[in-house]
């Protein structure tokens, strides 16, 4: 038996949560994911949650006078769920100093695009309009900025000429699929 410690997630999400998927269904899966964070209360990710048996953690941020008030809060459930990373996979929202200053250097996102082109809203968008024939997924560390932090890792996707926003998204994704688990395995054994 490996008694060696498993890391303790938090997976942050906004939206569909096709990535939160892949990475509960991933085999290997070394970490254990023990809380699914939300600012979007009808978000389809938090069903799936629910379908794991992972408790999620659900704000709306209208409710609470400005950023570091809600984040205060969540950094505390946090604390208490004792996570030691934060995976970002479709978190529509720009983290605060109150989470980003404790949880320095583990905090991750995955953003559909090679960066450092194309960041913020509408990446697939982006690089179709910008007529490139590669684009990509990168894997990267969490700063102040926008899509802003180190790079992890990266893989590229080739555009084709007949690619649609909705095709290109689809292949991209399929990427995230596979990288996103395998590369937090990794980041969380080290
Ligand atoms: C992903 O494409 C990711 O790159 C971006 O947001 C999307 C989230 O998709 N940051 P999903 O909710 O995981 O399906």
């Amino acid at each position: 038996m490996n008694m060696e410690k498993r890391a303790n997630v938090a997976v942050f999400a906004s939206g569909t949560g096709s990535n939160f998927d892949a990475i509960m269904n991933s085999p290997d899966r070394n970490f254990d994911v023990v809380r699914l964070v939300s600012d979007k209360p009808k978000a389809h990710v938090i069903g799936k949650a629910a379908s794991f048996g992972i408790q999620t953690i659900v704000f709306d941020p209208s409710d609470y006078e400005d950023k570091s008030a809600y984040e205060q809060e969540l950094l505390e459930q946090l604390k208490r769920a004792r996570v030691e990373w934060i995976v970002l996979a479709g978190y529509m929202r720009v983290l605060g100093e109150t989470i980003l200053d404790e949880y320095k250097g583990k905090i991750i996102n995955i953003h559909p695009s090679l960066l450092p082109s194309f960041r913020g809203i509408d990446a697939v968008g982006q690089a179709l309009d910008a007529g490139v024939k590669v684009s990509g997924v990168t894997i990267h560390y969490v700063d102040e900025g926008i899509d802003t932090g180190e790079i992890i890792a990266q893989e590229a996707v080739t555009v084709f000429p007949h690619d649609t926003k909705e095709s290109l998204q689809r292949r991209i994704q399929q990427v995230e699929h596979n990288i996103y688990p395998r590369v937090l395995n990794k980041l969380t054994k080290e």
